[in-house]
């Protein structure tokens, strides 16, 4: 066994933050939490910080930092307390810390992913968004740093598992690789008709039917944007042709992804729906270790379906390969027009089947270039949020 690793994790507070915190409680003498980040739940954070032991509490939304110095002082919980987005640029940069969970939400989880990346750093990568909208300047960097990426993301982690050990050194095609499909729940509307998903609520779009995950990548999960931004995620941490990726619907998220190799040979990862297995995997990688979910009893699950995506029903999904053949900015585009849609469809502001229409207007209306730097990505990011925050308020009008 390695010596013991010193952990931090970015958004604590959320899904993939806590799952990653049962796992490492299970196993005290390989991993230390080093330091927690989260945004807006100070106090929660407070608690998982005393619970853990963690050295560093980072809050990333500097108005909550008293409020978080209270929580820890009456908790007795002696962590340190830094506050502001920069401030999670320390937080990986700490020596005591050498792999960092990047699960954050969003692009707001961009800067510090690829900071530990750029300090070699092993990276856990949950956080997609990072991936979807500068996934060549990790390419770069990674090239130049060394760091480690294991992707968390079920599906990606699944590939990993199933493609040869040495296949970022040889590439896909010299690895025998001919296809990298990724499966898809479908979400909770997978059998809902076309009429009905226009009325359909965010608390219903929320409720997903395998997964226990945050509201944003629930609503992802249901409009099958989150697929989209899978394919994207999945063409840069396997420096995989687009028309090498496939999507197929199986309902029963026992088969998280498959490869299929020349020979005819499908290999492919199996497992309960549960994120604690590849938050356990890529922690522990090369090794196994417990991760507290229990082993897949085929017989009891019985059947497993697999068929096509519905692209009329699920636009998103034929938006995000538009954006990923078009390369260049447009991917940051698709992904800060739906993160502005999903908010404004969570807070009331506009109908279910309106995310589609916002990010395709969105990448319409953009300026689309070859972006290559951090600053070219953010001004498109900056500009598709400009541009889909005033079609919303539009919008919001017309509902009024
Ligand atoms: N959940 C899953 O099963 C799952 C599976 C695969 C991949 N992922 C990916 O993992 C990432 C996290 O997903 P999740 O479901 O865990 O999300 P979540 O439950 O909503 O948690 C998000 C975390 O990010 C923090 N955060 C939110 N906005 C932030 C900002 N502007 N700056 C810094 N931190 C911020 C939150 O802090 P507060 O709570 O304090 O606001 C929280 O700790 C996403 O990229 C998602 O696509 C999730």
């Amino acid at each position: 066994m390695t010596a013991s690793r010193g952990i931090a994790v970015l958004g604590a507070t959320g899904s993939i933050g806590r799952s990653t915190l049962d796992v490492i409680a299970r196993h005290p003498e390989r991993y230390r939490v080093e330091a927690l980040s989260a945004h807006s739940r100070p106090g929660e954070l407070a608690e998982l910080c005393a619970a853990h032991g963690a050295r560093l509490a980072v809050i990333s939304d500097s108005g909550q930092a008293q409020t978080l110095r209270d929580a820890l002082q009456s908790l007795n919980c002696p962590a340190e307390v830094a506050a502001g987005p920069e401030a999670l640029l320390d937080l990986v940069a700490m020596e005591t810390v050498d792999t960092v969970m990047a699960a954050i939400v969003g692009a707001a989880g961009l800067g510090p992913t690829l900071r530990a990346a750029e300090l070699g750093k092993r990276v856990l990568l949950a956080n997609k968004e990072a991936m979807v909208i500068a996934g060549p300047l990790f390419h770069r960097v990674v090239a130049q740093s060394g760091a480690e990426i294991i992707p968390v993301d079920s599906e990606h982690n699944a590939l990993f598992q199933a493609l040869p050990a040495d296949f970022a050194r040889r590439g896909l095609a010299a690895s025998g690789v001919r296809r990298l499909i990724l499966t898809a729940s479908g979400g909770p509307f997978l059998d809902t008709d076309a009429d009905a998903l226009a009325g359909v609520t965010p608390e219903q779009a929320c409720n997903h039917p395998n997964w226990d995950m945050g509201k944003k990548i629930s609503v992802d999960s249901a409009t099958l944007m989150n697929k989209g931004l899978e394919v994207i995620e999945a063409r840069w941490l396997f420096d995989a042709a687009p028309d090498m990726i496939d999507v197929v619907i199986h309902p029963q998220s026992i088969v998280h992804s498959m490869v299929s190799y020349a020979d005819g040979s499908v290999l492919a990862q199996m497992g309960l729906p549960d994120m604690r297995t590849p938050i356990a995997h890529a922690l522990a990688w090369p090794e196994r270790i417990d991760s507290g979910v229990a082993s897949l009893d085929l017989p009891t699950i019985g059947t497993l379906d697999f068929h096509p995506p519905d692209l009329n029903r699920f636009p998103c999904l034929a938006l995000a390969f538009d954006a990923m053949r078009a390369g260049g900015s447009a991917a940051a585009t698709l992904n800060a027009a739906n993160e502005i849609a999903v908010q404004a469809f969570l807070d009331g502001h506009i109908p279910f089947m309106a995310i589609p229409g916002l990010v395709e207007d969105t990448l319409e209306a953009a300026a689309w270039n070859h972006a290559t730097s951090l600053e070219e990505i953010m001004r498109a990011d900056a500009e598709a949020r400009t541009r889909a925050r005033a079609a919303v308020q539009g919008k919001d009008k017309v509902n009024v």
